[in-house]
């Protein structure tokens, strides 16, 4: 590997180390470079800028690999639960078994909202989106617990607030499914396992008892795991840029829970759906939908495909698709949508045009066609990609303070006005 890299600049040569990563990959650490010359770099997206070093989640593109802590996404998603992959990622190892179930106890124990989080609920129209709800009153968690806004927090309260959000975002997201459907609220309950206990609150109702399916209970924590981290992703690196100012977790989340609101981002799932009942209401004829996204004359694209990072496939959707397969055979579900989703997924595993564009189904594709399976409603499918990148987020947030990484500020290309003087305004034109 070059040991530093060099920079030839109106005739002058600069140096720059190069820095490589435990699994060889390769960056040139820039942090001189405006002092030595002047100059900055840009890179519109951030795409080929590293903004830290993390030692939480790998990636590779072009592999299609995914690892949490080193570990490969397809054993967690088969072997492990989504609340011992949490704590894979927020403390950097597998829990020993008193480790894990005192990790699950705490989060049981802090399952509950505070009283008045209801009345805040009564101000939202009902037709509020999930995700405005879901983004508030998690900021809101800073006015029940003040003491979390300090930037001088040690380990037993930064653990305190990461228990506490951990267990209260899955009470919020049911709370605000009910809310939005007239429902009685459902109180979360300590019988049951995070996954069930948040179907208990999604799904129960009074006046009929609520049967938890195991078989959706295990689809559930595969989902969860599979979204639980995604190295720098737009959402977590919010969380991170927010963080950096030293603002709370739960500032910084809820920062994070609104980048992932947006379409081309968490919000890409619920488009899926979307879509697919687009197609259906004109008659589902996926041929010339199809069609549609090949003509470049037609602004038609095909959601959930493709990925801006994985460059053959999304080793998540390879998951997620068995599991849809599962669901979908095991609840025995003929959704007419489901039978449109494959026929688009089977257009873009055959057809050249998108093979060659690399427009493979990616994980939203898949995920929407479980949610809708085991009853989630289109509107709540962000929230749930919120719920399961949830811990990732706390991970990133905990590193990042932990190795004490100054306040993000980026800098700029001014292509502004030059200067000029102000002119009243009786004389302008
Ligand atoms: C994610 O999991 O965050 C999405 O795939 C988006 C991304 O990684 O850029």
């Amino acid at each position: 590997m070059a040991e530093s890299a060099e920079l030839i600049l109106d005739g002058k040569s600069y140096s720059f180390p190069v820095t490589e990563g435990t699994e060889h990959e390769k960056a040139i650490d820039i942090a001189k470079l405006r002092d030595q010359t002047g100059y900055i770099t840009i890179d519109s997206g951030y795409k080929n800028t590293g903004a830290t070093k993390s030692a939480i989640t790998f990636l590779d593109g072009e592999e299609g690999i995914l690892r949490y802590r080193g570990y490969p996404i397809e054993q967690l998603a088969e072997q492990s639960s989504f609340i011992e992959v949490a704590y894979l990622l927020i403390y950097g190892k597998l829990p020993t078994t008193s480790e894990l179930q005192e990790f699950s106890n705490q989060i049981t124990k802090h399952t509950l909202v505070h009283e008045d989080v209801r009345k805040i609920f009564d101000g939202f129209p009902s037709a509020a989106h999930p995700m405005a709800i879901l983004s508030s009153l998690i900021c809101a968690l800073t006015a029940f617990y003040p003491e979390s806004v300090s930037p001088d927090l040690n380990k037993e309260e930064i653990d305190l607030n990461v228990i506490r959000l951990m267990a209260k975002l899955p009470t919020i997201a049911a709370w605000t499914y009910k809310n939005q459907m007239g429902h009685p609220l459902n109180y979360p309950r300590n019988d049951l396992d995070y996954a069930s206990n948040f179907l208990y609150m999604m799904f129960s109702f009074p006046t009929e008892k609520y049967d938890i399916d195991p078989r959706i209970v295990s689809a559930l924590n595969k989902l969860l795991i599979l979204h639980a981290d995604h190295e720098q992703n737009c959402s977590t690196s919010t969380v991170r840029l927010v963080g950096s100012a030293n603002a709370s977790l739960y500032g910084s989340v809820s920062a994070g829970i609104n980048a992932l609101w947006g379409p081309l981002h968490g919000g890409a799932n619920q488009e899926v759906l979307e879509m697919l009942q687009a197609i259906q209401k004109d008659g589902g004829d996926t041929s010339k939908f199809i069609a549609k996204a090949k003509d470049k004359n037609d602004s038609f694209r095909l959601m959930g495909f493709g990925h801006r990072v994985y460059k053959n496939f999304d080793p998540r959707a390879k998951i997620i698709k068995k599991a849809a397969d599962d669901v979908l055979s095991a609840l025995g579900i003929n959704d007419p949508l489901l039978k449109i989703a494959q026929e688009l997924e089977q257009a873009a595993l055959t057809d050249q045009y998108f093979i060659e564009r690399k427009l493979y189904p990616n994980v939203d594709f898949y995920s929407g066609i479980i949610y809708r399976a085991i009853g989630i409603p289109t509107e709540m499918f962000t929230v749930m990609f919120a719920l399961g990148r949830l811990p990732g987020w706390i991970a990133q947030w905990k590193e990042m303070r932990e190795n004490k990484e100054p306040i993000g500020r980026p800098r700029q290309v001014y292509t502004g006005e030059l200067e000029r003087d102000y002119v009243g305004i009786e004389q302008r034109s």
